[in-house]
């Protein structure tokens, strides 16, 4: 049975540690029976959510039009959705909390459940920064009823650093052994 992974990557440095973390777990989980797509958010038009609660109504869908309408269909047949965003000032970056509060309507629909959902979280400090990310991404799991199945933390500031730490490499490789097993 196919199965897809979607990374939805919230750094603007294209080349910087979330990117070089989502395409560690991309090799890793990248085969004949697994596909994954790497989402740049910072590229696509993404507005934020206005609470208008027009996805509490008829289709249970969001109704503003930007890139999350090329987003949407692709987390509802998704197996597996990864949230990768560098710590800034304690939390995800200002573009991921954009994103993940665009998926209010399914708090409502549902239609994320029983889905897992894991972290990569590059950080200067590193792993103690990530705490409070780590703890708000477990209650939106939740919520969702979806499943955390884990979270990858590096201390890394500049580009590149997590290529050479052999320990970030060593937990991407379990979470994709992780994914490649899950059923
Ligand atoms: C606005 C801003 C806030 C930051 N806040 C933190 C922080 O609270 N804790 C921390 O450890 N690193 C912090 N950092 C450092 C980044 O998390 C770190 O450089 C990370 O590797 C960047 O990831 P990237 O290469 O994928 O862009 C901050 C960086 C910026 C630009």
């Amino acid at each position: 049975m196919m199965k897809s992974v979607e990374i939805l990557v919230g750094s603007p440095r294209i080349k910087g540690n979330t990117f070089q973390m989502a395409e560690m777990l991309s090799r890793g989980i990248r085969n004949d029976d697994c596909i994954c797509d790497i989402w740049p958010l910072y590229d696509l038009h993404i507005e934020p959510c206005v609470d208008c609660r027009g996805c509490k109504k008829g289709e249970m869908e969001c109704v503003i039009r930007d890139n999350m309408r090329d987003i949407y269909p692709c987390l509802e047949i998704a197996d597996i959705i990864i949230f990768g965003t560098p710590i800034y000032w304690y939390g995800p970056s200002a573009t991921m909390k954009l994103m993940i509060d665009r998926f209010r309507p399914y708090y409502a629909n549902k239609k994320l459940a029983g889905k897992s959902l894991a972290l990569l979280l590059p950080a200067g400090t590193g792993a103690a920064d990530c705490d409070v990310t780590i703890e708000m991404f477990k209650r939106f799991a939740r919520a969702l009823d979806m499943k955390f199945i884990g979270a990858v933390t590096a201390k890394a500031y500049d580009v590149g650093d997590v290529n050479n730490d052999q320990e970030v490499k060593r937990s991407i490789s379990d979470l994709a052994a992780y994914i490649n097993g899950a059923a």
